[in-house]
């Protein structure tokens, strides 16, 4: 098994650096971990290699540079082929507001990282794919991306965006054998979540959530809501008219802003 995972130093994609080091121990694993928090990586990369025998590559980088991402593909494919995975995972979430000209920057960076860093993601990977004769190519989408939730017009715009995106890589992809497969998560327990002060209907912890995500990959979904419950709640979201989801969005809780010097 050979894995590239983006957004490998929180949340989501280390527990899904863990979920395949835990489902497929031994030294024929090899798992491509990037992030911009390089300490982060190389915990995880230590983590790994001594509890499941793995071999863990780390590639610090920030998913917006496009070179970054091609020479830490082309150095995964020298030293170990083609992956038969790759996981566009990494991402941001801000409250944005367009009235406010300081959230322009903001608007900017959501879209770079949620939607042009996907892009950048899989890019450098599809020659060696599809020279292998096979592959898979994941993106980590979102609820969000179903309608336009207010206080989020950044993050619903950049999910939206890579929904469409990768439905359209999806097709693109299929007479190449690479397969191409949509996560839209609902609420997941991490450090992006941490920060909301609202409810979170069914929200799930990122250990059962990497199960999940990787049953769907090995099963090659082409798109999936997880967890199911919200996947009930974006079927409905999408049928709802424009009157009825201005009346209901109405009252709804705002994500918070982050700091610029996050993003
Ligand atoms: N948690 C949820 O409920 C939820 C719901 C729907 C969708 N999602 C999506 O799931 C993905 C993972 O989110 P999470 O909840 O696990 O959040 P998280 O814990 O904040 O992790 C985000 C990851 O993305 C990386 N990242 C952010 N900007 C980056 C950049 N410019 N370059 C490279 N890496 C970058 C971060 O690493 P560094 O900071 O080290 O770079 C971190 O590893 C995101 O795409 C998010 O939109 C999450």
């Amino acid at each position: 098994m050979k894995v590239f995972i983006t957004g490998a130093s929180s949340g989501i994609g280390q527990a899904l650096a863990t979920e395949y080091a835990k489902r497929y121990p031994g030294t024929s694993t090899i798992i491509g971990l990037a992030a911009r928090r390089s300490e982060h990586l190389q915990v995880l990369q230590t983590t790994l290699q001594n509890s499941y025998q793995v071999t863990c590559l780390t590639y610090p980088l920030d998913v917006r540079d496009h070179g970054a991402l091609t020479n830490s593909a082309t150095d995964f494919i020298q030293q170990y082929g083609a992956p038969d995975i790759v996981i566009a995972n990494a991402g941001v979430s801000s409250g944005t507001h367009t009235e406010q000209a300081a959230d322009t920057s903001t608007f900017q960076a959501i879209m770079d990282i949620n939607v042009m860093g996907l892009v950048h993601t899989f890019q450098p990977f599809i020659k060696a794919m599809r020279a292998q004769g096979h592959g898979q190519l994941v993106g980590i989408a979102s609820v969000a991306g179903i309608r336009g939730l207010p206080g989020a017009g950044a993050y619903s715009a950049s999910k939206a965006a890579a929904i469409s995106y990768l439905e359209s890589l999806r097709v693109e992809m299929a007479p190449l054998n690479i397969a191409v497969t949509t996560i839209a998560p609902g609420y997941i327990r991490t450090p992006m979540t941490d920060v909301n002060q609202y409810k979170m209907p069914f929200l799930m912890d990122t250990n059962i959530a990497a199960e999940k995500f990787v049953d769907a990959i090995v099963r090659k979904r082409r798109f999936v809501v997880i967890p199911w419950q919200m996947g009930v709640v974006a079927r409905l979201m999408k049928l709802i008219p424009p009157v009825l989801w201005d009346w209901a969005m109405k009252k709804a809780p705002h994500k918070p802003k982050l700091d610029w010097d996050w993003l």
